[in-house]
């Protein structure tokens, strides 16, 4: 049979432009010390073990609750709304491209900041849709005028706490921006459950706001993909128009109602964590550090000579895996996701080395 070698690209003229979202580095090495994606370093709830251990695995035959109900309800409970104000996804990414989908096309814009989690900019390409960037100021506080920085936009996107900077906003001035934005205002709180205040009670007096949530993070379950959106049930009525039909599987299902139900866990290795993000951040500033003030579980710090790259080359040579993002305003920095003390404890002994004054 002759080989058919196409000429032409049939791929929307948009897509071939484009660049792909890359995420952070998931390396086979398995003595690496991974602080480079914000993954949890504590293991899920042993019920979460216990319940995916009991799982019936013949039932895998089957095809899973495609809305997701029994979560949606444990959810609805754990913000005190309905069933009809959640939708699941199959991780937060999900529900991200769920409202692209929805709210952004050809003519109507997404807005985000910058720098902010890329995905965001990524997936409005995917739908043909342009992303206005709001640059935030250079402590990466929110600048003034957002709506009107915004304006045009159908979509605005605000991680709070941000990603890759860890900083939240002030709750008011995001209030304020829901209220005065002519469009979705999407919240995406990947982080929330480390910073001292949310805003998820915001969709019961905001009707363009949706809330994002992710188990990978606090939760410890990146790898079983979950995450949840907190809406009008109008929004979430029209979201559910768009999402693949069964978006999470049934394994998934069963872990996640076990892991959403115990909270004495998740406080634990939520206070363990601040613990340490506590004790890096001192630890770091005395070596002379600039840190941006995190709420999140992982610190975005400049070394004392803002080689951001030379630090992450150094710890990556030390097997210290972290994440380094280049640029005018980030290139200082190095993103590091909060370990357990002994893998912060190496990390530290490192930047000793480099910076402890002789
Ligand atoms: C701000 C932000 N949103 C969403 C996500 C995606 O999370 P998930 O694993 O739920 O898809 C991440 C992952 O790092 C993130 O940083």
């Amino acid at each position: 049979m002759k080989i058919r070698v196409n000429k032409k690209s049939y791929f929307r003229l948009d897509i071939d432009e484009m660049n792909g979202y890359t995420p952070g580095e998931q390396p086979k090495m398995l003595n690496l010390i991974k602080l480079n994606t914000n993954e949890n370093p504590y293991p899920p709830s042993p019920k979460v073990i216990e319940a995916i251990r009991n799982f019936e695995l013949n039932h895998l035959r089957l095809y899973p609750d495609p809305m997701c109900d029994s979560i949606r309800d444990v959810v609805a409970e754990l913000h005190g709304v309905k069933r009809e104000n959640v939708i699941a996804g199959n991780g937060s990414d999900d529900i991200l491209t769920m409202a692209i989908r929805c709210f952004t096309d050809g003519e109507r814009v997404a807005a985000c900041f910058d720098p902010t989690y890329s995905l965001y900019n990524v997936l409005a390409r995917m739908q043909g849709a342009k992303c206005i960037k709001i640059r935030l100021k250079r402590d990466f506080s929110l600048p003034a005028n957002v709506v009107k920085k915004a304006d045009g936009a159908n979509l605005l996107l605000i991680a709070r706490p941000n990603s890759p900077t860890g900083r939240s906003y002030p709750l008011k001035q995001v209030a304020k921006i829901c209220e005065k934005f002519d469009g979705i205002v999407l919240i995406d709180e990947a982080y929330a459950d480390f910073a001292g205040d949310n805003c998820a009670d915001f969709v019961k007096c905001f009707d363009n706001v949706i809330i994002s949530r992710t188990m990978s993070k606090s939760y410890s379950l990146a790898g079983i993909r979950f995450g949840y959106a907190l809406a009008s049930a109008k929004i979430i009525d029209g979201m559910m128009k768009v999402k693949d039909s069964y978006n999470v599987s049934m394994l998934t299902q069963a872990a996640v109602k076990a892991a959403l139900q115990d909270r004495e866990y998740l406080a634990e290795t939520v206070a363990k964590i601040l613990n340490t993000r506590k004790r890096l951040v001192k630890k770091l500033a005395a070596l002379g550090f600039e840190i941006v003030e995190s709420d999140a579980n992982f610190v975005f710090a400049a070394p004392p000579d803002n080689d951001g790259k030379n630090f992450f080359d150094v710890l990556r040579d030390n097997q210290i895996v972290t994440r380094y993002f280049p640029g005018k305003t980030t290139g200082r920095y190095v993103r590091i996701s909060i370990g357990t003390d002994e893998q912060i404890n190496k990390l530290l002994e490192i930047a000793k080395k480099l910076y402890q004054p002789r």
